[in-house]
């Protein structure tokens, strides 16, 4: 199964992409992950991908879909992918479908998660992230027990350069899912919207509820 999670910023993706991909038993792949994981070691399309997500501005597909499709070759995504971040474009969404259609498969379903800019703004500004496992808190809304310390593996929380003010502020403007996107999986009647708003728990609920509505699984 491959299925994909679509939205602006701070929706909410990462958060329900890792309980989803747990539940269903499918790869998380994360293109934001990808890059700054890129970032950290210092390499090529580290340093290439690091300017445009200092400014909030989307990475260029050249760049984009190539470590995406070397992404999805890996074995422990042959069983399925959970996609949270790409496609973005319309190209990408065409690089993806046509890189799967050459394997005999194709996307599932894309779920659009969404939520209001306010809400959005609060939810960055208070993210912390593990450095060691990946897990996402929020002061307020998820606070792990000890302040800065992750509930799951103990390892250091940290809070992401481009969650300042400013640079969200630009995220937003330059980063909403185009609508060719959109309509590119809805003329395929392959796009599913989840109300990214309400806490965690019902957004789970909606989002499981929507895959299994479009999947039959
Ligand atoms: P990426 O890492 O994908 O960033 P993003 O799209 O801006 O999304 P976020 O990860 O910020 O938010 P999220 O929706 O995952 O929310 P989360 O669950 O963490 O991309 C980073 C950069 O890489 C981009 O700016 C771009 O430059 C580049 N890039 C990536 N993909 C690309 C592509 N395909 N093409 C080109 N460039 C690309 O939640 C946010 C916070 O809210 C957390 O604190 C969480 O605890 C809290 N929260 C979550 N859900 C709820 C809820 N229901 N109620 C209350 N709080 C909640
Ligand atoms: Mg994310
Ligand atoms: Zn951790």
């Amino acid at each position: 199964m491959y299925l994909i999670l679509l939205g602006p910023p701070g929706t909410g993706k990462g958060t329900q992409a890792k309980i989803a991909a747990d539940r269903l038993g499918l790869a998380h792949v994360a293109s934001g992950d990808l890059f700054r994981e890129n970032v950290r070691q210092g390499t090529e399309l580290g340093k290439q991908a690091k300017a445009y997500m200092d400014k909030g501005d989307l990475v260029p597909d050249e760049v984009t879909i190539g470590m995406l499709l070397d992404r999805i070759a890996h074995p422990n995504a042959q069983a399925g992918v959970l996609f949270d971040g790409f496609p973005r474009t319309l190209q990408q969404a065409e690089a993806l479908g046509r890189a799967l259609e050459a394997e005999g498969k194709s996307v599932d379903l894309a779920l659009h998660v969404t939520a209001n800019d306010e809400e959005i703004v609060r939810r960055l500004t208070g993210r912390w992230i593990c450095k060691n496992c990946g897990q996402i808190y929020h002061e307020q809304t998820r606070p792990p027990t000890q302040p800065g310390v992750c509930d799951a593996c103990g390892g250091e929380l940290y809070q992401r350069d481009d969650d300042k003010p400013e640079v969200v502020r630009e995220r937003l403007r330059l980063q909403r899912p185009p609508e060719a996107l959109l309509e590119f999986y809805r003329s395929q009647g392959k796009l599913a919207e989840v109300d990214g708003q309400q806490e965690v728990e019902a957004v789970t609920r909606d989002l499981l509820a929507a895959i299994e509505r479009g999947t039959g699984t």
